[in-house]
């Protein structure tokens, strides 16, 4: 069995765009400039946003973090968005998901401009992305390709069961597992909440990719020997025992499933840490395009 780290995997992707950015620098381009807009005071979303934020400081991007408070208006938060989209510094940005109930995520969404949008949610970039198109790859989904291209995962003409169809992970992940490429050429089975015989699915797989959000769903009775398991659920589980009154658990029941594996990705430290790097590569792409 082995570990895919996507922690050590992250930290070498930040360190190639280091290099990158100190180049720039010499140049005396302008370095990457990401923004990140964040609505309310949601736990892991202040985590996530704190998270994104330090890591442009670590590798020498410049960075904005626009915190909004829970009671801004639709209206308002469009302005800001139209803000960013005509601010020539900024390359790139993320409006951090969810939004507060009273705000239409998909219109905001929509507003972004497809070429700022590192976040690759915007209907032309996903749309770019499904006809194998050159565009920004939702961060989660592309950091499972590198991980399993930098591991050298064979991925071609295996069955991969993708457990969730959400458009931020489920539903683009099976797309890019099915194209032509390397990782890619997979079969994949999309299963959600209304499959029947999940587990004769999980059985069948060559490649499970869970992004469920269920703690310990994936059991190792639902998979079979030599199974490569990509674990993408990062849900916090109360907990008084630890200093932060929680721990953090994926969808798979590591301890069991990881001694049938041929490899797996831990919770935390795997497919998390990658989401971040990747991000930090579409904002590098997005600076490149901007240049040319
Ligand atoms: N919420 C959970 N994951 C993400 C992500 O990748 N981007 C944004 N903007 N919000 C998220």
């Amino acid at each position: 069995m082995e570990i895919l780290d996507g922690k050590k995997i992250s930290n070498q992707i930040k360190e190639e765009i280091t290099v990158e950015v100190a180049q720039m620098k010499e140049r005396g381009e302008k370095v990457p400039h990401l923004a990140a807009v964040l609505v309310g005071n949601d736990g892991a979303s202040l985590t996530y946003v704190g998270s994104k934020v330090r890591s442009c400081k670590k590798i020498g991007f410049e960075s904005t973090l626009i915190h909004l408070p829970e009671e801004t208006t639709e209206e308002d938060l469009l302005k800001q968005v139209h803000q960013l989209n005509n601010d020539p510094a900024i390359d790139g940005y993320i409006v951090q998901l969810p939004l507060p109930k009273h705000i239409d995520e998909e219109k905001v969404l929509m507003a972004v401009d497809p070429d700022k949008d590192v976040d690759g949610f915007h209907p032309t970039n996903f749309g770019k992305m499904a006809l194998d198109m050159e565009t920004f790859i939702s961060a989660t989904p592309f950091g499972i390709m590198e991980l399993l291209k930098r591991y050298n995962v064979d991925t071609e003409g295996k069955h991969t069961v993708v457990i969730g169809r959400s458009h931020i992970v489920g539903r683009p992940i099976s797309i890019l597992m099915s194209q032509k490429g390397k990782p890619g050429n997979s079969t994949v089975t999309l299963a959600h909440s209304r499959t029947k015989n999940l587990k004769e699915l999980t059985l069948q797989a060559d490649i499970v990719i869970s992004a469920l959000g269920v703690p310990r769903f994936l059991k190792a009775d639902m998979v079979k020997e030599g199974v490569t398991i990509i674990d993408v659920g990062i849900t916090r589980v109360a907990d008084d025992t630890k200093e932060k009154g929680y721990y953090i658990t994926g969808d798979v029941d590591f301890d069991n499933v990881s001694k049938k594996a041929s490899f797996i990705t831990p919770v935390p430290g795997g497919v998390g840490p990658m989401t971040i790097a990747m991000l930090l590569k579409n904002t590098l792409l997005a600076r490149e395009r901007h240049n040319n």
